[in-house]
């Protein structure tokens, strides 16, 4: 089936990256997200005729060709920028490596080292996925990812309920050659009707196909 303008008059919403929730001026606390698969999601959509909006934390990634790029620092400013942009897009893809957790305290000026260990306390970040679940229209579709290292598929499965889903990309980020960082991915595709698409090691370009052809015949059945 020919994909080329099959996203014509869809609007596209996706995260990528980390968030980085900062401890003093110098320092962070982030992951190893590099941004790569929401940038790829966000350049397939795009190159199929959608209009894409992407939402990025620190990443090395270049703005996509034809995609409005709003950059980030942390979960609280993605979360403000998914939501202001939501009520606009007819498909969200998180594919973002939100951090849960953030220091409960950020010092003005850097904390000079001591003798002793260097106590921090995390407090949580919003699900973002989560509120957007709760706020999405019906004629919305929204796709969430699972990172998960083990029990994939019921993880995967508990948060496309718990969260609301359409579809939910399950990737096992405890490989090394896959997932966090590089070029390829291996993810299980699973929707809210039961289906279920297990796809091999591929480009996350091949990937971000996959997904926006997923979500395209589940909006499909919708219209049927
Ligand atoms: O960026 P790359 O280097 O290409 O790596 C890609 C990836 C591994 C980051 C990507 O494939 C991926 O798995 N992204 C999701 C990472 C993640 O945070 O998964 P999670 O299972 O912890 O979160 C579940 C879902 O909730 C995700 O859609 C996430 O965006 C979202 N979330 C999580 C925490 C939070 N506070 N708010 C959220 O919205």
């Amino acid at each position: 089936m020919s994909r080329e303008g099959d996203l014509e008059g869809e609007r596209f919403l996706v995260s990528a990256g980390p968030t980085a929730e900062p401890l003093d001026p110098v320092r962070v606390f982030t992951n190893r997200s590099s941004g790569k698969m929401g940038f790829r999601l966000a350049e397939a959509a795009q190159a199929r005729g959608a209009s894409v909006q992407l939402v990025s934390g620190p990443s090395a990634e270049a703005d996509p060709e034809g995609v409005d790029v709003t950059r980030i620092q942390t979960a609280a400013e993605m979360k403000r920028a998914m939501l202001e942009r939501l009520a606009e897009a007819t498909v969200v893809i998180m594919a973002a490596a939100v951090a849960d957790y953030r220091p409960e305290k950020v010092e003005r000026s850097k904390i000079k080292k001591g003798e002793g260990p260097m106590v921090v306390t995390l407090v949580r970040n919003d699900d973002i996925l989560a509120a957007i679940g709760k706020l999405r229209g019906a004629a919305q579709t929204v796709v969430g990812f699972a990172a998960e290292s083990e029990e994939l598929e019921a993880n995967a499965l508990g948060k496309l309920e718990r969260k609301g889903l359409d579809l939910i990309v399950a990737n096992d980020i405890s490989r090394t050659d896959a997932g966090f960082g590089v070029d390829v991915n291996q993810v299980i595709l699973y929707d809210a009707r039961g289906g279920k698409k297990a796809l091999p090691l591929m480009s996350k370009r091949d990937v971000a196909d996959e997904i926006l052809s997923a979500i395209q015949e589940y909006r499909a059945q919708d219209r049927r």
